[in-house]
């Protein structure tokens, strides 16, 4: 029977080495054997942007790019968005199943009864500019909640772990929802315990003087799902920055907000903010195939198309277009969707981007109905900070408690020059090329 086993030879040695593969993998350790002689450092392998490298075992999420398969703990995307609520699934990401009607009704219990700020944390972030980007103000207050809970280093308590958890997922919704309010001068509005996760962030938001706030079931039920789909993605560019930060040891809250850094670059979670912009700059169907044209001759990207894993249709995005249509039937349709569907149309059939197996992701129709429900573009990320929280939390954990994990610190390719001369600074000539 065939041994799971990869044979090399290095022809500098002459040397062959017998590594064993494990999942499909080997290990990078196993190649430092091969070397030269006794000076030589060993092999490495050289994988910029880790684009074929595995950075930890993992049970939490699965994706299978080529099929366009998403599964939470082994449960299916779709089927989780049809029968779920948000903080059920953030439940079943934490702690591996889904919880009984007992263990869900605590667990709303626990984080709705973490959903307020301290008092400090409000009036830092009143101390922002009018008009300071909701996400710079989230990264910002987030870390800021280390300083309210310095007990969050302990990092060792699971206990601790989870109480600040709970605090993350309870508090990020308030302060998504007052870097929106301090963004259009209104007044913040606390939480209501009798509201759904959902309904409570809709009610942050935007209640002004009724007395109490009534969501829409629909667009609450929307939000939900959306919350659902953005919850966590595997090794994406944040949850590697949650378990780098995280594996130094620091604390959930500069972990969390080290990670949600992350998201806010364009080419991830900011994408669903690029691709408003995007659409807004199409102006209407007639000038898509012009814009595709300039996107083909290499101006740009296409926002909301691509993806790193999947090289199939993303399986969120289906789900998000059948959500749309839902919330146009309260909001009235959103005419950006007619030149979504159409840029959509024009890029599945060129060559160009079939070559490259691009196809939508989950960003390029979220912020579609995220702008039709009354959110502003400069929010959308915001929107998508608040689920993943979860996900990032359910990375931290199952990093800290992975026994394989430590410190990461990664090695380098070393391009510069060899030793050189000191000069004294009076005897130094200009180098043109430092100018
Ligand atoms: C998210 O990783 C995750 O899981 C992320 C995420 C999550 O849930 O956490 O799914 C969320 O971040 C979704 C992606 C959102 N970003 C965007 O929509 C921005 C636009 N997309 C691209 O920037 C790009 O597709 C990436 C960043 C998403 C993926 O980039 P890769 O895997 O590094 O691919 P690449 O840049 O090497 O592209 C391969 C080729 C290149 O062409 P050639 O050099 O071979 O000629 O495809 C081209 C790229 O130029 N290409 C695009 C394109 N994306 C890639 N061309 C036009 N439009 C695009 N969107």
């Amino acid at each position: 029977m065939a041994q799971d086993t990869l044979t090399v030879t290095d022809n500098r040695t002459q040397q062959t080495y017998t590594l064993p593969i494990e999942h499909g993998t080997v290990r990078a350790m196993d190649l430092r054997q091969i070397k030269t002689g006794p000076d030589d450092f060993g092999l490495m392998t050289y994988d910029p942007a880790f684009m074929n490298t595995a950075s930890c075992r993992s049970s939490i999420t699965f994706i299978d790019g080529d099929r366009g398969i998403l599964r939470y703990r082994g449960y299916p995307i779709e089927v989780l968005a049809e029968h779920c609520t948000f903080l059920e699934v953030a439940y079943l990401l934490l702690f591996g199943d889904l919880p009984t009607q007992h263990e869900l009704k605590e667990w709303v219990g626990e984080i709705t009864h973490h959903t307020m700020l301290h008092e400090t944390t409000k009036k830092f972030m009143e101390g922002f500019r009018y008009n300071a980007h909701p996400m710079a103000m989230l990264v910002s207050t987030v870390a800021a909640l280390s300083t309210v809970y310095p007990e969050a280093k302990d990092i060792h308590d699971p206990a601790n772990r989870l109480l600040q958890s709970k605090r993350l997922i309870a508090k990020i919704p308030s302060i998504a929802a007052l870097a929106y309010r301090h963004s259009v001068g209104f007044p913040y509005v606390y939480p209501d315990n009798d509201l759904s996760y959902a309904e409570n962030f809709m009610n942050m938001l935007w209640k002004m003087v009724e007395p109490k706030y009534v969501a829409n079931p629909v667009l609450a039920r929307a939000l939900d799902i959306l919350f659902i789909l953005h919850a966590d993605h595997e090794q994406n560019c944040s949850a590697n920055a949650m378990r780098c930060v995280g594996s130094s040891h620091a604390d959930p809250y500069l972990t969390t907000a080290a990670a949600a850094a992350a998201l806010s670059g364009p080419l991830h979670g900011g994408a669903n903010e690029e691709v408003l912009k995007m659409l807004d700059e199409i102006g209407s169907k007639e000038n898509v195939l012009a814009y595709i044209k300039k996107i083909k001759e290499g101006h740009g990207k296409l926002m909301g198309f691509g993806h790193r894993v999947y090289k199939n249709y993303d399986p969120r995005a289906k789900v998000i277009k059948w959500t749309a249509e839902r919330v146009f039937e309260v909001t009235g349709r959103n005419p950006k969707l007619d030149i979504a569907l159409e840029l959509e149309r024009i890029a599945l059939e060129d060559d160009y981007f079939i070559k490259r197996k691009l196809y939508p992701n989950v960003d390029f129709y979220s912020g579609i109905i995220y702008q039709a429900m009354g959110f502003r573009p400069e929010m959308f990320t915001a929107l998508f900070a608040i689920p993943r929280t979860v996900g990032w939390l359910a990375q931290w954990q199952e990093m800290l408690n992975d026994q394989e994990q430590k410190i990461a610190r990664p090695r380098q390719v070393w391009t510069g020059p060899e030793v050189r001369q000191f000069v004294p600074l009076g005897k130094r000539s200009p180098v043109a090329a430092a100018r």
